[in-house]
């Protein structure tokens, strides 16, 4: 574990390469119910149902993938204190603490992790109050970003560095997956080895299970196959339902991510959450993951979720 108190305190939006805006920016606002908060020609920043000011930006590339991750620091200070602390350890800053000219302000710097992905720190940037939705889609917004996972070519590395560098925690391993925390929310961010650098899934939370199942019973009657769940993952005890969006990319409705306050929590091991292939979640409810899902989850993106009309 760090000895050092950690800056980063919340997971804020990660940002995301579509080929296809309009058609995602359709299929975030009309079906995954989130809300258009600042637009430009070629980028686009929605926003959940919480403070945040947005927890998803688009923009349009030539290929689909990860951009950037967004991560919160309780105050100026912090980000200033970090951003000396990690280029001292060796962490290349891609871009010096400065004023953030977008819409939703404050002070930001970024960084690389060691297999180059580009990570935002921000503070003090535009808060929204939770009443201030204009429209909701059926009740069923999700109301901030969970957790994003990335696909590693070393998980030790990259472990190691979001421990002793970042601050994270460590809160369950399987064999596959690693699952860190930054606040009482059981991960933030979770490596998956497997085999590419890549995203592998973006998931949003939703304010209960009822909610969790009026979101997902909206993207299935827009045409979208349910591609994994409904469940009850294991670590995280979490409940989880994936999807491919229209550009292919894996995005997941989470919703009751276990809380840990525990300060004397032990991570469990790959062989305490060993489990036979048959029994995917604990509710034994899931079916197993489509091919495509897989197949996307692995970093294979730009597959179709959606069903032929
Ligand atoms: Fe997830």
């Amino acid at each position: 574990m760090s000895e050092f108190e950690a800056e980063i305190d919340h997971l804020r939006s990660v940002t995301l390469i579509v080929k296809d805006l309009t058609e995602s920016i359709d299929f975030y606002t009309k079906t995954w119910g989130l809300h258009v908060v600042d637009q430009g020609e070629h980028m686009v920043q929605l926003r959940a149902r919480g403070e945040e000011h947005h927890v998803l930006e688009l923009r349009q590339g030539s290929e689909i993938g990860l951009h950037s991750i967004s991560w919160g620091t309780p105050s100026l200070e912090h980000l200033k204190r970090m951003c000396e602390r990690i280029s001292s350890l060796g962490v290349v800053i891609s871009s010096e603490p400065h004023e953030l000219k977008e819409h939703s302000g404050g002070f930001g710097f970024s960084f690389l992790d060691p297999e180059g992905r580009v990570h935002n720190v921000v503070s003090g940037s535009q808060k929204y109050s939770p009443l201030h939705i204009e429209s909701l889609v059926d009740g069923a917004c999700p109301t901030k970003l969970s957790h994003v996972v990335v696909n590693t070519l070393d998980v030790a590395k990259m472990s190691h560095f979001l421990q002793s560098v970042l601050g994270f925690k460590l809160s369950d391993s399987t064999h596959k997956m690693h699952f860190f925390r930054c606040n009482a929310n059981h991960h933030s961010i979770a490596l998956a080895d497997f085999g590419s650098v890549s995203l592998n899934h973006v998931a949003f939370e939703m304010g209960s299970w009822n909610e969790l199942m009026f979101g997902v019973g909206r993207v299935k009657l827009a045409g979208y196959e349910l591609q994994w769940g409904l469940g009850r993952h294991g670590p995280g005890d979490n409940i989880f339902s994936y999807f491919l969006d229209p550009n292919g990319l894996v995005v997941e409705y989470t919703a009751e991510v276990q809380q840990i306050t525990n300060p004397s929590w032990v991570p469990g091991s790959p062989d305490q959450w060993a489990r036979p292939p048959e029994r995917m979640d604990q509710w034994g409810f899931s079916p197993q993951p489509s091919d495509v899902i897989k197949k996307a989850m692995g970093g294979q993106l730009g597959l179709s979720g959606k069903i032929a009309a």
